[in-house]
């Protein structure tokens, strides 16, 4: 299959030294992709803004905003048979973006913010066959905020994250997690690496995939 995996955090640039971001450090997507490549898929990967080594064999874009992100999944969406969206996307960006450095004395004490683009819905009309697999990072009503985000962004599957607990989330190698599906009691899972959480990812999308195939597909080459 061909995967494309987004990952790591956005940034929101204020002014050419300021920015809005988060804790995002990318290696969740990451180890989804090396998870990816060791079962024989093409792998891209979409990512912000981190200090991880690209894995061999991985196909990498390098991002900044939102809206780059935006850009480059509905770039390469069409090549692709599933989407991860592991990227931790900001939700706002500051309305006005100054192209010189801001100084404190002039510097506003309120910033503005404005809406970006939800990338899942804005690709939802692509979706067609492909296999979407969204994440929430969560502190509060997981599961309710989680099903929330599988119905609305119309996903196949959501990782749900709770991120208060120190050996889940962000800036750790281990993930706690539950796995959220239409129409079945969710899937929870005990303390793993990141690693063999992406190998558990990895095999639903390649399941689901299989089950997606029509009868009139299964002889083809
Ligand atoms: N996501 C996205 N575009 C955004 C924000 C999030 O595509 N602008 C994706 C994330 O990559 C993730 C899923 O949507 O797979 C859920 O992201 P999350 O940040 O948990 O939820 P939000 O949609 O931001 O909702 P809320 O602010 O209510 O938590």
């Amino acid at each position: 299959m061909k995967i494309l995996i987004t990952a790591g955090p956005t940034r929101e640039y204020l002014d050419p030294v300021r920015f809005m971001s988060n804790r995002s450090t990318g290696k969740m997507g990451f180890a989804i992709a090396e998870a990816a490549v060791a079962r024989g898929h093409e792998v891209t990967l979409i990512s912000g803004p981190v200090i991880l080594g690209t894995p061999p064999e991985v196909s990498r874009i390098d991002i900044e905003t939102a809206r780059d992100m935006l850009a480059a999944v509905q770039k390469e969406l069409p090549e692709h048979d599933a989407l991860v969206m592991c990227a931790a996307v900001s939700d706002f960006r500051p309305k006005i973006t100054t192209c010189h450095k801001l100084k404190k004395s002039t510097m506003p004490p309120v910033i503005e913010l404005i809406a970006n683009p939800d990338i899942l819905h804005c690709i939802q009309p692509e979706k067609g066959n492909r296999i979407f697999v969204g994440f929430a990072a969560e502190t509060d009503n997981i599961f309710i905020e989680a099903e929330r985000k599988l119905k609305e962004k119309g996903l196949d599957l959501i990782v749900a994250n709770d991120i208060t607990q120190v050996d889940a989330g962000f800036e750790v190698d281990t993930n706690r997690v539950t796995l959220i599906h239409p129409e079945q009691e969710p899937e929870k899972l005990p303390l793993m690496s990141k690693a063999a959480l992406g190998e558990k990812l990895i095999e639903f999308i390649e399941s689901k995939n299989k089950a997606n195939c029509t009868p009139s597909d299964a002889g083809s080459v």
